[in-house]
């Protein structure tokens, strides 16, 4: 899989990618992910990205000439399945989203910034809107580094038990059971005795039950639109 991420500020996604399970990832060779400084295609001496809204109020506007210029480089190297905005406008990011997003080959994720991008950009580019929530973020950035995560610890060979992804939280509508490691007995706080049964059909059944459980009290909204639920 090939990320291209398009922001201004480009410092903001050094760490995220730079370390654990993302940037071993890259270095198997699994995903590429590569960050693009919007200011680079700006046209103006001071490399600026951004201007006033037409119409007035607070706030800038990432203009749509260097995001433009930005999106059509990238397109003149390789075919996207998606030009992602992060915006709090677009649709909340769910597992079904990222396990859709994983299946593809070349993604473009465009971070917003100030009061957002020219409405032209989403007209004439976007194809996908993500947000990774009902709060509104400084910029985009962090957003991405999110949907990127939480993309990549898809792909095959990320995770060195390819089954964990799969028991991860929301996989099936269902939250993750509790999970427990040594000491078998803190302060007398002792660790299921299923666990240390050794037998993995009970062991199953128990973190099915507590899985449903623990969505039935947390989270009954899963449990109710579970089918078919999953895919969108
Ligand atoms: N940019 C600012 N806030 C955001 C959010 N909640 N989700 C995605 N992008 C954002």
């Amino acid at each position: 899989m090939h990320i291209d991420i398009i922001t201004c500020l480009p410092e903001l996604l050094e760490s995220p990618f730079g370390h654990s399970i993302l940037q071993r990832a890259q270095a198997k060779g699994l995903v590429e992910v590569v960050v693009h400084n919007l200011r680079d295609y700006s046209s103006s001496k001071q490399r600026s990205v951004d201007d006033y809204a037409y119409g007035g109020g607070a706030g800038m506007v990432l203009q749509i000439e260097p995001i433009a210029r930005c999106i059509e480089h990238l397109q003149e190297q390789r075919t996207y399945d998606e030009i992602i905005y992060m915006t709090p406008d677009g649709a909340r990011l769910e597992q079904g989203m990222a396990n859709a997003l994983s299946l593809k080959k070349n993604l473009i994720i465009l971070c917003g910034h100030y009061k957002g991008v020219d409405e032209r950009v989403r007209e004439k580019y976007i194809t996908k809107e993500i947000s990774i929530g009902d709060y509104v973020l400084s910029g985009g950035e962090l957003a991405a580094a999110v949907l990127a995560d939480s993309i990549i610890r898809l792909l095959p060979g990320v995770l060195n038990d390819e089954t964990s992804a799969l028991s991860d939280s929301f996989q099936d509508n269902l939250l993750a059971p509790p999970v427990y490691s040594r000491p078998a007995d803190f302060q007398g706080m002792k660790v299921p005795d299923v666990l240390l049964s050794g037998h993995a059909g009970k062991i199953e059944e128990w973190r099915h039950q507590k899985a449903l459980e623990r969505t039935a009290h947390r989270r009954p909204d899963l449990l109710k639109g579970s089918e078919g639920e999953n895919e969108k």
